[in-house]
């Protein structure tokens, strides 16, 4: 066997940070392309929704819609298009978390915020835009099903708004300067952040061949955990990394009296949660055997992340 055909370009040969690179630059190709160009009119708009999209985030979110794909031997064309909707409402959420209404955040991603790099008027309409592209790519792309691919718009439309991250924000924004219990932080973790990671791993399982029912049900386990997981280890970071490292503010949740599970069970407690979390979120994932090794890498990744 020749040298070349020993390193075929095979996504489950690759190491986790060559797989992560790779599905990395796939989606910022894909969202580039997504989005309307800079000139097209209105240009200031554009260019405000391309600054808060294109910009380095870690892409956690579609990551794990091409980590579930793989459970689901599913296409990389439609794993992009999922996880760009899934990119595009977080970077929305992003946008309007830092305006001045919410948490007043003048540094996202090692930038200016949109607001302030732009104005508020523009930062909410980026917001909106982003928001509105997400579900006209959803609802764009084949994905070879249609009873199924009402089901992807569905879920992302729920985890979303109201009783998603739309919730969970609207919570997290009454909890300032107020003492939450266990079971009141897990729920606005669970919608503020939770939600959107849920459905990032659940497109990826509704993309490629269907699931049992016992794999799905496994795999919205994992999802709940692998989502609270996510914001407690944020909570940890924001009290614990530096502003360089994080590329946003270091020590705002302090500062604005947010509850958190620092704030909940100290930092020691904080953490031992979050390895249980990812021990119980890699429990959840045994039904899949090997097939899940990106999922439980990315845990592993979520869990021992330094921004
Ligand atoms: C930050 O999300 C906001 C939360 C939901 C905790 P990320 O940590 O995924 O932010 P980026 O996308 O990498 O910038
Ligand atoms: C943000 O939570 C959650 C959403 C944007 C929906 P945080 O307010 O903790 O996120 P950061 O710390 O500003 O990234
Ligand atoms: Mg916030
Ligand atoms: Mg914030
Ligand atoms: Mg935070």
């Amino acid at each position: 066997m020749s040298t070349l055909s020993l390193q075929p370009a095979n996504p489950h040969r690759l190491s986790f940070p060559d797989w992560m690179f790779s599905v990395q630059d796939r989606l910022e190709a894909t969202l580039a392309h997504c989005m309307p160009p800079s000139e097209a009119i209105p240009g200031r708009l554009h260019q405000a929704m391309r600054y808060a999209t294109l910009n380095g985030g870690k892409r956690v979110r579609p990551l794990l819609v091409f980590a579930a794909g793989e459970l689901t031997d599913a296409a990389t064309e439609q794993l992009a298009i999922a996880a760009c909707a899934v990119e595009l409402i977080h970077s929305y959420s992003l946008v309007h978390d830092d305006l001045p209404c919410m948490d007043d955040d003048v540094l996202r991603r090692g930038r200016p915020t949109c607001h302030v790099e732009y104005d508020q008027a523009t930062a909410l309409l980026v917001g909106d835009s982003l928001q509105s592209l997400a579900f006209e790519l959803l609802a764009r792309e084949d994905f070879g099903d249609p009873r199924r691919q009402l089901e992807m718009l569905h879920l992302l439309a729920r985890a979303s708004g109201s009783c998603g991250m739309a919730g969970g924000q609207s919570i997290d924004l009454e909890a300032v300067g107020k003492r939450l219990n266990q079971p009141e932080l897990e729920l606005m973790h669970a919608l503020k952040t939770g939600a959107l990671i849920r459905a990032a791993v659940l497109l990826g399982g509704l993309c490629g061949k269907a699931l049992t029912v016992a794999e799905r049900v496994s795999l919205d386990r994992f999802a709940k955990r692998a989502g609270l997981l996510f914001q407690v280890v944020d909570d940890i970071l924001d009290c614990t990394a530096s502003t360089a490292t994080l590329g946003k503010t270091a020590g705002k949740d302090a500062a604005a009296e947010k509850p958190t599970y620092v704030t909940l069970l100290g930092l020691d407690r904080a953490r031992k949660f979050s390895a249980d979390l990812r021990e119980q979120a890699i429990e959840t994932l045994v039904i899949f055997d090997v097939r899940a090794r990106r999922l439980v890498e990315l845990t592993d990744f979520i869990t021992q992340r330094k921004f």
